[in-house]
């Protein structure tokens, strides 16, 4: 389905029925990513998967795309596409980001919050230099330069010598992702805020679900936001790098319906 944005669109889907539940993915990657939950969890969750700005079918809007504007976005989708309120909201790695963003500005709208493989701190100064070369690199040699380099970080050891069905997967919804897209979400990444001192202030339950062998987004993340967080609950996928709800899709699910019961 496509949803007007500005002078262009988002591409999104809805599934199943139950706690509204908007899910966001990371970078450079689309709603894709959230088959096996649009399918595993239709009798509990009325479920919303948006392609971001740049990514997968949306429209590849120049950036910068900030993550208040990214949250915007979404906002806009849930409000406008008469989405029940209030909504669990759950978000992986850049997906993760652009939560905390919108809890920021929306707290009102959120039942419940989970976040997959993501963290709370901003880049380091180290971070951000990479950033500057991505930025450099996809606008000289195109979306496959930044595709190569992710691809082996993304899954642990195991899905990648189990499972190339998978891999091959995820390089082809990397692929999708437009230069403007990867441009415009290094940007808004390089420059997001430290969501540290939200933490505290988080007053709905929060699941927090994260692959043991994540290797972009260390495991010690989750611990921290963990305990930074009022009411989480930490979940830890073992045999799964970063894309958790990929990688192990029963377990992933299972963490989620468990903790949608305990909402309803
Ligand atoms: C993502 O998966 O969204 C990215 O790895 C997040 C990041 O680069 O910080």
């Amino acid at each position: 389905m496509r949803f007007p944005l500005d002078s262009g669109y988002l591409e999104y889907q809805r599934s199943g029925s139950g706690i509204p539940l908007l899910f966001i993915h990371g970078y450079p990657l689309s709603r894709k990513i959230w088959q096996a939950q649009l399918s595993g969890l239709v009798d509990i969750a009325a479920m919303l998967a948006v392609d971001l700005r740049g990514h997968g079918a949306s429209y590849p809007f120049d950036g910068p795309y900030w993550m208040d504007l990214l949250a915007k976005d979404c906002y806009r989708l849930v409000i406008e596409q008469k989405v029940d309120l209030p909504l669990v909201v759950c978000g992986l790695s850049m997906g993760g980001y652009i939560t905390f963003a919108l809890y920021r500005n929306h707290p009102e709208i959120f039942k419940g919050m989970i976040l997959t493989s993501t963290r709370a701190a901003p880049d380091s100064p180290e971070g951000k230099v990479n950033r500057e070369a991505g930025i450099k690199n996809v606008r000289e040699q195109g979306v496959p330069v930044i595709v190569n380099g992710m691809l082996p970080k993304v899954v642990s050891t195991k899905t990648s010598t189990s499972n190339t069905a998978l891999v091959s997967t995820i390089q082809q919804i990397m692929l999708e992702t437009s230069v403007n897209g990867v441009i415009g979400a290094l940007h808004g990444m390089r420059d997001r805020p430290d969501s540290t001192p939200l933490l505290a202030k988080i007053t709905c339950p929060v699941l927090i679900v994260h692959g043991a062998d994540d290797q972009l987004i260390p495991v010690a993340e989750a611990e921290l936001m963990s305990r930074l967080i009022p009411y989480a609950q930490l979940v830890v996928i073992p045999d799964s790098g970063h894309l958790p709800n990929m990688e192990q899709p029963q377990f992933f699910n299972q963490a989620v319906r468990d903790y949608l019961d305990g909402l309803s």
